[in-house]
């Protein structure tokens, strides 16, 4: 495996590889969840690049940009023994000027749910996402669906500027007990996490009232809410068709259940594809 911490070690790299590339984005601190994105790009790909980059244009003020969990001795093993051809790990100043051209979300997609909450994180989500599709020529990126406003304004993004990239979207991994995993689940400790389960707990909830036959969003969200009673605070359930428009009613086929909620330190954030 080759580790480039520039752009230019990043090119040298590249004329190395042949073939189809598959790209996996990260910013660390690997779980499985990213070894399952990179176990599907090694699939569908002949060569896979990954890359680590805590991306400071999509913190905001008072977020835990010192404190995300950085591991980067363990993701290089991980990277390594998972056979990635080249794993980018780029500098800050690698990365940015000081005087940049900025992408923006759009106006509504961009700002509601995750982009309300955390307004401007879009912005520099999409920033870093255009400069890594375009670093690392390559043919398919992998994203996962617990982001999934994310991953829709990345496909936004491929589409308006006419990018040459598929997007795949990628299943969420989950615990054995149901927890979603993300980097950010270290900051909780083991009463937390259980408390935790409440956010998968409560799109089982609307599963099973789905099928039941219940496809009213607001009697789905009320009884959602009542399930998450064990997150100290609910920052957001919403139903959404693919394209992120709010529904009255689930659309079998094409409904995202969202959910965001704070437990202990972490804001987590979990979803079902209806
Ligand atoms: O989902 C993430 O880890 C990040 O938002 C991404 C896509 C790597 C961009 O920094």
């Amino acid at each position: 495996m080759i580790i480039a911490r520039s752009v230019a070690e990043l090119q040298e790299a590249q004329k190395t590889l042949s073939g189809t590339i598959g790209f996996v984005p990260t910013m660390g601190a690997l779980h499985k969840g990213h070894h399952a994105l990179i176990q599907q790009a090694k699939k569908e790909n002949d060569h896979i690049i990954v890359s680590i980059f805590v991306n400071p244009t999509q913190f905001l003020e008072g977020e835990d940009l010192d404190a995300y969990p950085r591991k980067e001795e363990a993701d290089i093993k991980i990277c390594d023994l998972a056979k990635v051809d080249i794993l980018f790990m780029p500098t800050i100043d690698a990365m940015y000027e000081e005087d940049e051209l900025y992408i923006a979300a759009p106006a509504r997609r961009g700002y509601i749910l995750e982009g309300e909450k955390r307004p401007g994180h879009f912005d520099g989500m999409l920033q870093i996402v255009m400069k890594l599709l375009n670093l690392s020529k390559a043919n398919n990126a992998y994203f996962g669906k617990k982001d999934a406003q994310q991953l829709a304004l990345i496909m936004q993004m491929v589409k308006n500027y006419f990018m040459d990239v598929n997007i795949i979207a990628c299943d969420i991994v989950r615990d054995d007990k149901g927890l979603a995993l993300s980097s950010r689940n270290v900051y909780m400790n083991e009463e937390e996490k259980a408390r935790a389960l409440s956010l998968s707990r409560a799109l089982k909830r609307a599963t099973n009232m789905i099928m039941g036959g219940e496809l009213h969003a607001e009697v789905i969200k009320e009884e959602m809410l009542k399930v998450l009673q064990e997150a100290d605070k609910v920052e957001y359930v919403a139903i959404v068709d693919r394209a992120f428009n709010p529904l009255d009613k689930v659309e079998i086929g094409n409904t995202i259940i969202l959910v965001a909620a704070w437990v202990g330190k972490p804001r987590l954030i979990d979803n079902l594809w209806i």
